[in-house]
């Protein structure tokens, strides 16, 4: 693979972008050649931080409010990305939420919040950006007119079993997410293509928030769960944004074109499928 390939990303749009694995996605991608980014989430004081530290690079960014459980909002990043810079190459549906919660305690609200956003929100922003990039030429003779990559987790795997019990929903969410992948691959192809991420350990304050309250669960004092749990990573260490954004640079470079539907697992070697 010629590495200079994924240098050219064009106009990215990012959900859940205000921290975390979505904050580092933005850079990376601003850092890698992206042409613009456009950043959306629940908080528009994070993200408009972001789109600060993208301008840094040179790079143009539209930060927006928008709720990617709620269609209105989705149609709106989307078209004003479109209307800002005149097309969209890549989105990545990031935008997630986590509950540690027993199953026998969830109740018909917890399921439908983590279904709202996780699953329905993942879609709606997918449809959104892919009747955009359907309206458009590709970049290059050959290559698909646009990319989606969707954000699912080992979570959504088959042997990511230690944290089965308290997190059922948000499992099901992903494993709906790698699956929904599957099927809207096959239906856009081949003019988008559409893969997932499935993360593992990421030190961001969505893990900070899990290891709280399953220590809080289990009696344990604070960064007891996310020390066990890190501590038999394969690759000796957790993960960083870093580590997600550099798949999501490879899905989206031309090196990529020829997948689709796939789900990579960026892990450190926790699941092996
Ligand atoms: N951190 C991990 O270890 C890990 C592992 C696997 C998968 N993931 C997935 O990666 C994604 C990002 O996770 P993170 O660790 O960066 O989480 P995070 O909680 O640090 O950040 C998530 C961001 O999404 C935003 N958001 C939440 N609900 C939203 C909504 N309805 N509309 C728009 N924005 C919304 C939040 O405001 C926040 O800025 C999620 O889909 C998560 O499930 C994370």
């Amino acid at each position: 693979m010629n590495l200079n390939e994924s240098s050219c990303h064009g106009v990215v749009v990012i959900t859940g972008a205000g921290q975390g694995i979505g904050r580092g996605l933005a850079l990376a991608f601003a850092e890698s050649g992206a042409t613009a980014v456009g950043l959306a989430d629940l908080n528009l004081d994070k993200v408009r931080a972001v789109a600060k530290d993208i301008e840094a690079l040179g790079v143009k960014a539209l930060p927006m409010q928008a709720d990617v459980s709620v269609e209105a909002d989705c149609a709106r990043l989307m078209q004003s990305v479109k209307d800002a810079f005149g097309r969209i190459d890549v989105a990545v549906c990031n935008a997630g939420i986590m509950q540690i919660k027993p199953m026998m305690d969830l109740t018909g609200a917890d399921w439908d919040r983590m279904m709202g956003v996780n699953v329905k929100g993942c879609f709606l922003t997918l449809q959104a950006a892919v009747r955009v990039m359907k309206q458009q030429a590709p970049v290059a003779p050959g290559r698909p007119r646009g990319k989606v990559i969707t954000m699912a987790s080992i979570a959504g795997r088959y042997g990511a079993g230690p944290i089965a019990d308290v997190i059922l929903h948000y499992r099901a969410s992903k494993a709906a997410v790698i699956n929904m992948t599957q099927g809207a691959a096959i239906a856009l192809a081949p003019d988008v293509t559409v893969n997932a991420i499935c993360p593992g350990l990421v030190d961001t304050d969505m893990w900070k928030q899990m290891d709280r309250d399953w220590a809080a669960l289990q009696g344990l004092p604070t960064g007891e769960v996310w020390k066990q749990r890190t501590a038999s990573v394969p690759m000796g260490r957790p993960q960083h944004p870093k580590d997600v954004a550099n798949v999501a640079l490879f899905l989206s470079s031309p090196a990529a074109d020829y997948m689709t539907g796939q789900s990579l697992n960026i892990d450190g070697g926790l699941v092996l499928n």
